[in-house]
């Protein structure tokens, strides 16, 4: 069965502004499946490793900084090209470019509070996976009820 797993982090001001349980929602009604979630005030270190790719840039310190100024909910999800899936429903980094139906381009207008985090591909998600939910006791698995529902599974899981 070809299914992916992507990282989704909701930054701290998807928490301050209350929006953690529509972003998540947005998520399980298309039909991802949650494997993972945790809440915390994550370490900085943490937040370095996860932004490693950015470190020479000029924006590293600020989102880093950003990113450990409150708490920050985890969540692995799974569903066939969940990768690009989640990319598609979050829309444009700088949330006053993202299309209308995104979650940014819904909810926010900020490009550095930007709301959400994905894995832009199969290796970031691998290597953001192991980072957040390297313990195995943190990843579940589980069958929804209704997956024959969720795809045609002679078609698309086969
Ligand atoms: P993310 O990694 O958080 O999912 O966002 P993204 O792929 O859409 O954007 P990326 O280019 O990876 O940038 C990571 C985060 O850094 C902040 N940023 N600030 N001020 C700037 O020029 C700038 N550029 C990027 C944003 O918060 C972006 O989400
Ligand atoms: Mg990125």
């Amino acid at each position: 069965m070809s299914m992916e797993r992507t990282l989704v982090l909701l930054k701290p001001d998807a928490l301050q502004r209350g929006l953690v349980g529509e972003i998540i929602s947005r998520f399980e009604k298309k039909g991802l499946k949650l494997v993972g979630l945790k809440m915390r005030n994550f370490p900085k270190d943490l937040l370095e490793k996860h932004y490693a790719v950015h470190k020479e840039r000029p924006f590293y310190p600020t989102l880093v900084g950003f990113m450990s100024s409150g708490p920050v909910v985890a969540i692995a999800l799974e569903g066939k090209d969940a990768i690009e899936v989640v990319r598609k429903m979050m829309g444009k980094t700088n949330s006053r470019q993202a299309e209308p139906g995104t979650i940014r381009g819904d909810l926010g207008m900020s490009f550095s509070n930007n709301l959400v985090h994905g894995s832009d591909g199969p290796e970031s998600a691998k290597f953001e996976l192991d980072l957040w939910f390297g313990d195995a006791a943190d990843r579940c698995t589980w069958d929804p009820a209704d997956l024959g529902w969720r795809y045609s599974i002679k078609e698309e899981l086969s």
